[in-house]
């Protein structure tokens, strides 16, 4: 077990609690995961390109009563690559029982489940195939419905671009659009921290998830019946997942509630952190 020290992480936080990197040795893969806090299970699923430090400003804040616990997906930073899958098995469904799995190894039969974009297609993929592991559900910057013909179009010129530039061609193709125009102009040293988050992981884990994401299922169909409480967050500035992608969402889930963060783009828990987790933290403890 290690300490997730702040000077040394690429994401600028300040700490109130320490988080703790871990190793789980799963049946024929490994896991990396963060944890902070203790109490009720929180578990937080990050978005492509990045890892599962995506989440530091959350677990370095973590109030009493709140166990948060971040994987890196598979393929991802710490998870072992792809595990004796080849890039075009991996699907949300994969992710999905991986976070399952790991969930029954840490005694976690049932946690908030929360994800941010890709991590949201993962939540709801989990919502889906185990809804009674999910006790809420939070879904940040991201959308329920599957690609358009466009959306997989553009999908096949990043696996072109993967195969060529590597994650450094995908950091700079995509950090302009993740992070909101706010954030890029007033928070400059963020576009550098995400940049370094995408290089830490390797070419084939991002071109499984490319390819995870390219052929997921509309999830539409899924949301009047989720039935545990929902929160959806996104923020104003958004240009993957926009404001209208949460709207959409929110009027489809019964009772769920819809947060829009001002000042944020897609990366709204990197971007407004302090917003974010008053909204995350007050839904995870009522
Ligand atoms: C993400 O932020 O996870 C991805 O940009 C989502 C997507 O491309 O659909």
């Amino acid at each position: 077990m290690s300490h997730v020290p702040c000077p040394t992480s690429h994401v600028p936080c300040h700490y109130n609690v320490p988080v703790r990197s871990r190793v789980a040795n799963l049946p024929g893969r490994s896991v990396r995961y963060l944890e902070a806090g203790s109490g009720i299970p929180v578990v937080l699923l990050h978005a492509f390109p990045l890892h599962a430090e995506h989440w530091l400003p959350q677990l370095a804040k973590v109030p009493a009563g709140l166990r948060i616990i971040a994987p890196d997906l598979r393929g991802f930073a710490g998870s072992e690559p792809l595990a004796g899958l080849s890039s075009a098995d991996v699907s949300m469904d994969t992710y999905a029982a991986d976070v399952l799995e790991l969930m029954a190894h840490l005694e976690m039969p049932r946690a908030v489940i929360g994800g941010l974009s890709m991590g949201g297609y993962v939540a709801l993929a989990i919502a889906r195939v185990q809804p009674a592991r999910v006790s809420r559900l939070l879904l940040a910057d991201t959308r329920a419905t599957a690609d358009t013909p466009e959306g997989q179009a553009g999908r096949d010129r990043m696996l072109a671009l993967l195969a060529t530039a590597g994650p450094s061609g995908v950091a700079a193709t995509m950090v302009p659009r993740l992070l909101g125009e706010t954030t890029r102009r007033e928070q400059p040293d963020l576009s550098d921290a995400v940049t370094r988050l995408i290089m830490e992981n390797a070419p084939e884990g991002l071109s499984a998830a490319v390819r995870a994401m390219k052929t997921r299922p509309d999830s539409t169909a899924l949301l009047p019946s989720i039935a545990c409480p929902v929160l959806i967050v996104c923020g104003e500035e958004d240009v993957i997942t926009p404001v209208g992608d949460s709207e959409m969402m929110h009027r489809a889930v019964p009772g769920a509630e819809l947060v829009v963060l001002p000042r944020a783009g897609h990366l709204s828990n990197l971007e407004q952190p302090i917003a974010f987790n008053d909204a995350l933290y007050r839904f995870a403890s009522s």
